[in-house]
């Protein structure tokens, strides 16, 4: 990206990179063309310290920005866009019973994957090529083929965003849930992740209960699955179902799962036999989004420049200049859909940002 040079309001010797109006429709994978009055990269955690610094920094709204693979832009952002770009990655101990592999927030989130497997490290191979950075992973709780990352999750690092001040926050201080965390609710905007540490376990188990999964191992003649024999069955799944953002613009799911009460289920059950279901430890039962929506007839179509994806449809794809505006239309044509045919809410996925 073009930088512009310094502006003097928000100069201090730390900061590498501070851009004034800075386009943002390279940096989300939808490919969105908003741009943001403020930009700064951000390589250390030293360098945000000297933004902090500044007298400059409480007059600005924040956005914190890593891969930008979960994120709508809706508009233009009229504050301060922190782009993480935190590197390195390391073992930094290991016992009896785990590696602990710390990486900096930044690390493409695919290719730290592939690193532990190389490195005969298991764990993260059902979250193979999910799009997005480490210190992304934690803020929604990434999941995938029966995994979510909270179950390999040590601890974080991060910066208080209010007082400067650095924190480790282990798993039950970031109460994770489904898609969840306490970064996307109390503490939204708070925290910048700079570095994430994995717990990765020595008696591994293969997670292969969902059931594209089991179906994929089957296929190959796989029995008894390595975790790169699960990578590569992750992979192939998800080349197939989910468009890549290098070539189809996207922010994966759109929407959450419903969970509903039992009640609610055997109700929808009882009008739609066939409605996939998933019941959970508590009593609750997940429901597809995908099926709903394709069930509302919206996979394939599409309301101007963005589209239901064909092969996923709870995928919406940009199929060339969409902005921001175009995204919520048919966002909300779809949930309205699925509200008058199934009397359910959808709750969208990504980080919406404005207008
Ligand atoms: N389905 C349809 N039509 C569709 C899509 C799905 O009928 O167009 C049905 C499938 O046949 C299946 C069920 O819905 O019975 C579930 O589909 P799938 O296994 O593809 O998973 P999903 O529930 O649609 C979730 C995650 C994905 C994750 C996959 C695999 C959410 C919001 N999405 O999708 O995560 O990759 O499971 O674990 O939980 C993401 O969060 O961005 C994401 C891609």
């Amino acid at each position: 990206m073009a930088l512009r040079p310094l502006d003097e309001s928000f100069m201090s010797p730390s900061i590498a990179l501070l851009a004034r109006d800075a386009p943002l429709q390279s940096l989300n994978t939808f490919g969105l063309p908003a741009r943001a009055a403020w930009f700064a990269a951000i390589e250390t955690p030293l360098q945000l310290a000297g933004l902090i610094a500044t007298p400059e920094w409480k007059r600005r709204q924040r956005l914190v920005l890593g891969g930008g693979s979960n994120l709508i832009l809706a508009g233009d952002f009229d504050g301060l866009v922190l782009h993480v770009r935190i590197s390195g990655r390391k073992l930094i101990a290991e016992n009896a019973d785990a590696w602990f592999v710390r990486a900096g927030a930044g690390e493409n989130w695919r290719d730290f994957v592939r690193w532990t497997l190389d490195r005969g490290w298991p764990g993260l191979e059902n979250l193979s090529l999910i799009p997005g950075t480490v210190g992304a992973a934690p803020i929604q709780n990434i999941g995938a083929y029966g995994l979510e990352v909270a179950e390999r999750f040590q601890q974080l690092e991060a910066v208080d965003l209010e007082t400067g001040e650095g924190v480790v926050l282990d798993r039950a201080a970031c109460q994770f849930g489904y898609r969840d965390s306490l970064f996307k609710r109390e503490a939204a905007g708070r925290y910048l992740v700079t570095a994430v540490t994995f717990r990765l376990p020595k008696r591994w188990q293969p997670v292969t209960g969902y059931a594209d999964v089991a179906r994929e191992l089957e296929a190959r003649g796989i029995a008894e699955p390595t975790a790169r024999d699960v990578s590569d069955a992750v992979v192939a799944i998800r080349s197939r179902k989910l468009p890549d953002p290098a070539q189809i613009g996207n922010a994966g799911s759109f929407f959450k799962n419903p969970v509903v009460d039992a009640a609610t289920c055997a109700r929808l059950i009882a009008r739609h036999p066939d409605l996939p279901r998933y019941p959970q430890p508590d009593g609750t039962v997940k429901l597809a989004a995908g099926w709903l929506i394709e069930r509302c007839g919206w996979k394939g179509g599409s309301i101007g420049p963005v589209g239901v994806y064909e092969h996923q449809a709870l995928v919406l794809v940009n199929r060339g200049g969409a902005r921001g505006e175009d995204v919520l239309r048919l966002a909300r044509a779809i949930q309205a859909s699925v509200r008058a045919t199934f009397e359910l809410e959808l709750a969208p996925e990504p980080v919406i940002l404005g207008p």
